[in-house]
């Protein structure tokens, strides 16, 4: 806040892509070909920004401004491969993927959060694709925390853990740092099985009130395989400040055309 307050804030930047970019870009890496945006009131313009432009278009194609309409190339969607779906009420993200149940139908699927970005050299949900077929089941993307920050996310209790493949025994939104398992967290990015969506259609309220995805998978343990993975890569978590403002600067250092002047600009301001 303030900035969305009127703007979606999957449509933030990260130097010029929205978020949503980042994690239809991901998916896209990891082979997924169909998409369901779930979306809410005044979040329109999620489904306009992967719509043809035609003016815009038009425009740039008769100034010849090909650079700008390369830059559009990736907001570009097969016809018909992208749907949306509204949560009339913000019930929690249980309840969330729950009102995408058409479309998941009784296939596997990911979940991809945008707040959370993750730069890496193989998209991250890629790498949970390679794992998944191995294990098969449910795949979670996890990362340590300080242990004081587990009251942010979802918490694993720790089995087997060969340092990338972690059992998943256990699984507790929010907990406060006494009583977290562990501090291995779960990130934005998840491959579940459809056999999570009974457990989702009881709309149980968790923690903070809300449906949360984390007690319906929290279900599932010991019936369907269940795996963290310690992913290659970073997160930011861009629905914090801090997170949003690193993903700036680690997302700009990589960008062949920008990274020489901001590591200038920044030395400008270590000195200080
Ligand atoms: C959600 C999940 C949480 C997960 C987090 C990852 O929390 O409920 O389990 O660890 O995303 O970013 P939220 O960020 O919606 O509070």
């Amino acid at each position: 806040m303030p900035a969305t307050k009127s703007v979606p804030k999957e449509m933030l930047p990260v130097v010029d892509r929205p978020l949503i970019q980042y994690a239809i870009d991901e998916a896209r890496e990891a082979g997924i070909e169909e998409f369901c945006l779930v979306s809410s009131r005044g979040k329109d313009s999620l489904i306009d920004y992967f719509d043809i432009a035609f003016e815009l278009e038009a425009t740039l194609t008769a100034r010849k401004k090909t650079s700008a309409l390369k830059a559009l190339e990736p907001t570009r969607v097969t016809p018909g491969s992208m749907i949306s779906v509204r949560q009339q009420e913000p019930l929690g993200l249980g309840h969330a993927i729950w009102c995408a149940r058409s479309f998941i139908g009784n296939d596997p699927f990911a979940i991809l959060l945008p707040d959370d970005v993750v730069q890496s050299k193989t998209s991250c949900l890629k790498q949970m694709v390679e794992v998944y077929n191995r294990t098969g089941g449910n795949v979670l993307a996890v990362t340590e925390v300080p242990r004081e920050k587990t009251d942010q996310y979802g918490v694993l209790d720790v089995g087997k853990d060969d340092g990338k493949l972690v059992e998943v025994k256990g699984l507790v939104e929010k907990p406060k740092p006494e009583d977290a398992p562990s501090n291995l967290s779960v990130i934005g990015r998840y491959i579940l099985t459809a056999d999570v969506l009974p457990h989702l259609a009881k709309l149980e309220k968790g923690a903070g009130g809300e449906v949360q995805l984390t007690d319906a998978m929290a279900k599932m343990i010991g019936h369907v395989p269940f795996h963290g993975f310690r992913y290659e890569g970073r997160r930011f978590d861009c629905g914090n400040k801090i997170g949003f403002l690193e993903a700036q600067i680690a997302f700009s250092l990589e960008r062949e055309d920008l990274a020489g002047e901001v590591r200038e600009f920044l030395k400008t301001y270590q000195a200080k």
